[in-house]
């Protein structure tokens, strides 16, 4: 089995390691391979990927739309979401996926199921490609609200707009946001303050939190965000953005193999 990554740059990436755990787990045999594609030659390379051996590949940065043309077939869930981080190759046709927003979903109920009950309300920080992501992959879950807050709420409000409606939806202000705070179950942030070297950024302070709300961030480098900090400082209960990495990869694996994998002992490798 073959598999590779394309993204620019590429820089160090977590992938191989997680996929060659994921190998080691079905008691297979293969490589995943990095390419790094210079934007400029981007099209004749993908091209000259179609005629390949290869079983699948992940997208990153910045192609994950960039390469939806290319495709064969496009998942439901990844041309609402408009972008692919997944793909699969059976007999030369190309099938795209985001498994970011579902894996992403999956480890936060791995550790708070609870969560997913009709009453719940999610508050998620961002409007960028990871908040869609999110966005959509919670909009299939047991919960009653969404509302996404972003420094341009306009951003927000387009995601919203894009939703097939199910739940009270809501597009605000960062202000509004901390005002309102203690209607939240969970605080998903998927903007990039707090990421290095921006540490001692966060989109929102917790003055107003829950009793019991959950906050998480998807920034996880450094693993201790800003905002985690401050929940933490006030004892409620968080979740760490690494094992999104971890989940999408399990998932992107299972759509190129059809095995089930774990992703709970890849997690504590990973850490
Ligand atoms: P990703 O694919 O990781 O989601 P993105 O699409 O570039 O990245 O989205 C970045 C998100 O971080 C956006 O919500 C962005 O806010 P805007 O839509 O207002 O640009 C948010 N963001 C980035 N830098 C920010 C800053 N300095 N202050 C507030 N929000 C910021």
């Amino acid at each position: 089995m073959r598999f590779f990554l394309i993204g620019y740059p590429l820089g160090h990436s977590m992938s191989p390691f997680l996929h060659g755990l994921f190998l080691d787990q079905i008691g297979q045999r293969g490589t995943y391979e990095l390419k790094e594609l210079i934007p400029e030659t981007f099209n004749d390379q993908i091209r000259a990927l179609k005629q390949s051996g290869y079983s699948g590949f992940n997208i990153t940065i910045p192609y994950k739309v960039d390469i939806m043309p290319f495709l064969d077939v496009i998942d439901p869930q990844a041309k609402a979401i408009g972008a692919v981080n997944t793909v699969v190759i059976k007999d030369g046709c190309w099938t795209g996926y985001n498994t970011d927003g579902a894996g992403y979903v999956q480890s936060l109920k791995y550790h708070y199921p609870q969560l997913f009950r009709p009453s719940s309300r999610f508050l998620v920080l961002g409007a960028g490609g990871a908040s869609r992501g999110i966005v959509h992959a919670l909009n299939n879950e047991t919960c009653a609200a969404i509302t996404i807050s972003n420094r341009t709420v306009e951003k927000a409000a387009t995601i919203i707009n894009a939703l097939p409606p199910k739940k009270d939806y809501q597009a605000i202000s960062f202000s509004e946001a901390e005002a309102t705070l203690d209607q939240y179950d969970a605080i998903i942030n998927t903007t990039s303050l707090g990421m290095e070297p921006n540490v001692d950024t966060q989109a929102i302070h917790l003055n107003r939190l829950k009793q019991g709300a959950v906050v998480s961030d998807i920034v996880y480098k450094p693993f201790v965000t800003a905002l985690i900090r401050e929940a933490m400082s006030k004892g409620a209960d968080v979740h760490h953005g690494h094992e999104m990495l971890v989940y999408q990869a399990a998932l992107a694996f299972e759509l190129w193999t059809g095995y089930n994998v774990d992703a709970r002992p890849v997690i504590e490798a990973f850490e």
